[in-house]
């Protein structure tokens, strides 16, 4: 079962391996929150430093850089959300809580990417569904969503998902996700 987790050091094995794929097919991770960190640390240690990283970062009492946002990091797993020791680290999931120029432009308020080798199970579009609504929680009534012009995946994912494009600007499809009316998280 595709479940949100918040970033969490039990994940470390499934989430260093990850780690490793991403480098290995040279695929960009998205959403992850990391650029400051790379190259990661996978070790006990540096996790716990990233974990610590993320889960400030949607602390409203964390300062923030510039026009930086807030935002809740998610780990996407493949498990139940109740034990996340028996749960597997298949990508990453941004909520960003509010929309600077930039974000309003191009980057959305929702990032993610799953791990290569998990891909085309319904990982991203069940944890964009499940994103939607925590948005919704957090008061935002539409969320943004974009994606490359030329990224078939993450296109479908948000169509699929009930994005209605707006239009595209520099490259990127500009999609709005409506919060409200989502069905409750089955637990
Ligand atoms: C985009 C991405 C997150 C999709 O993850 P995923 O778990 O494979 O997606 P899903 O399995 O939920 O598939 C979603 C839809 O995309 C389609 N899809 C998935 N991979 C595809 C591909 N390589 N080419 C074409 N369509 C693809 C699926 O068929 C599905 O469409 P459907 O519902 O019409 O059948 C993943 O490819 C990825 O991490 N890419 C790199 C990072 C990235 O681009 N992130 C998004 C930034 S906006």
């Amino acid at each position: 079962v595709t479940s949100l987790v918040r970033p969490d050091l039990r994940l470390r094995e499934s989430w260093a391996a990850a780690v490793a794929e991403f480098v290995d097919t040279g695929s960009t991770p998205h959403g992850y929150g990391l650029w400051d960190f790379e190259p990661l640390d996978v070790t006990e240690e540096g996790c716990r430093k990233i974990v610590d990283h993320l889960l400030a970062q949607a602390d409203p009492a964390t300062e923030l850089p510039g026009d930086w946002v807030h935002c809740t990091y998610y780990w996407i797993t493949d498990g139940d959300p109740s034990e996340v020791d028996s749960g597997e680290f298949v990508g990453y999931l941004a909520l960003r809580h509010s929309l600077s120029p930039w974000l309003l432009e191009e980057g959305g308020h929702i990032g993610y990417s799953v791990r290569p080798s998990r891909r085309r199970e319904g990982h991203a579009s069940r944890a964009l569904a499940l994103a939607v609504r925590r948005a919704g929680e957090l008061g935002i009534e539409r969320a943004l969503v974009t994606c490359d012009d030329d990224n078939e995946a993450s296109r479908r994912t948000i169509e699929r998902c009930g994005g209605v494009y707006e239009d595209t600007r520099n490259g990127k499809r500009r999609y709005w996700v409506v919060t409200a009316d989502r069905a409750p998280e089955k637990e």
